[in-house]
């Protein structure tokens, strides 16, 4: 429901008028008819070599992450729920997820935004601190102040290992994508309460087709290359009038300023 499933748990939606509203929009509609993330490109770590995998302790890859210090991962809140600093790996280095390549930490400290409880509710941001320094270059992210950065239509870079349909399987390769930003009135009419615009930002064409899917979640949405939102929810994936939902960065900015320098 509403997209929250991920590779070992599944975030219910408690509200019984949600659970009816789902009930209608699960019809089979709208499906990209080729579903390669949902409708991007294959890609590398080289490329993009502040992409982290989010694994469990024997790496298998569940989530997404973005480096953006040595020793610091923004993921979803959501990603980290039940999880615990031994369960968790982060595999920097790595484009596809069978590989044994790359630099693989072991976390030291879960921090998880405090007001999180579910997905629609916003909040849906942790940082991880890593035992062992990551190589790589680390992205950079908005500042508070930089909310002109979600303009409408603005261009957003997706990146993940997930899912390439809805209820489809994990790619190999790490993929990426571009879908514009869209704006949060048109989000709200999708969305309803469930788009709560201070905590959440929506990105994905109108027509569907190209959207994050199970498995992206933690990962970046980039802006002219700086990294502003975190893949979060969605209902399905690259559905016609349900763009996909990403944690609106500048809101929690400051936060993640104060766990990196942590
Ligand atoms: N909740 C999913 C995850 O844990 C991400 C879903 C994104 N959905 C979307 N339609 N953009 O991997």
């Amino acid at each position: 429901m509403f997209g929250l499933t991920r590779a070992r748990k599944t975030a219910a939606v408690a509200a019984t008028a949600a659970a009816a509203a789902v009930a209608l929009l699960s019809a089979p509609t709208a499906e990209a008819a080729s579903s390669r993330i949902v409708g991007g490109t294959t890609t590398t770590t080289t490329a993009y070599p502040f992409m982290m995998q989010i694994t469990d302790a024997s790496q298998n890859q569940f989530c997404g992450g973005t480096l953006v210090s040595a020793n610091k991962v923004v993921t979803a809140a959501h990603c980290m729920v039940d999880e615990t600093t031994s369960s968790v790996r982060v595999v920097g280095g790595r484009t596809y997820r069978n590989g044994t390549n790359g630099t693989v930490s072991r976390v030291s400290d879960i921090w998880i935004h405090p007001d999180y409880t579910d997905v629609t509710q916003g909040n849906d941001i942790a940082v991880l601190t890593l035992s062992t320094s990551m190589p790589y270059t680390p992205a950079s992210y908005v500042d508070s102040s930089d909310t002109g950065v979600y303009a409408t239509g603005a261009t957003a870079r997706i990146i993940g290992w997930g899912t390439t349909s809805s209820g489809g399987s994990s790619s190999n390769q790490l993929r990426t994508a571009t879908v514009p930003v869209v704006s949060n009135s048109s989000c709200a009419s999708s969305y309803g309460s469930n788009f709560i615009a201070s905590d959440m930002v929506c990105a994905g064409p109108t027509s569907g087709g190209v959207d994050t899917c199970q498995g992206d979640s933690g990962g970046p949405l980039l802006i002219g290359g700086v990294l502003a939102g975190i893949t979060s929810w969605g209902e399905g994936c690259a559905q016609a009038g349900y763009p996909g939902i990403y944690t609106r960065l500048t809101t929690f900015s400051d936060e993640v300023t104060e766990q990196v320098q942590s």
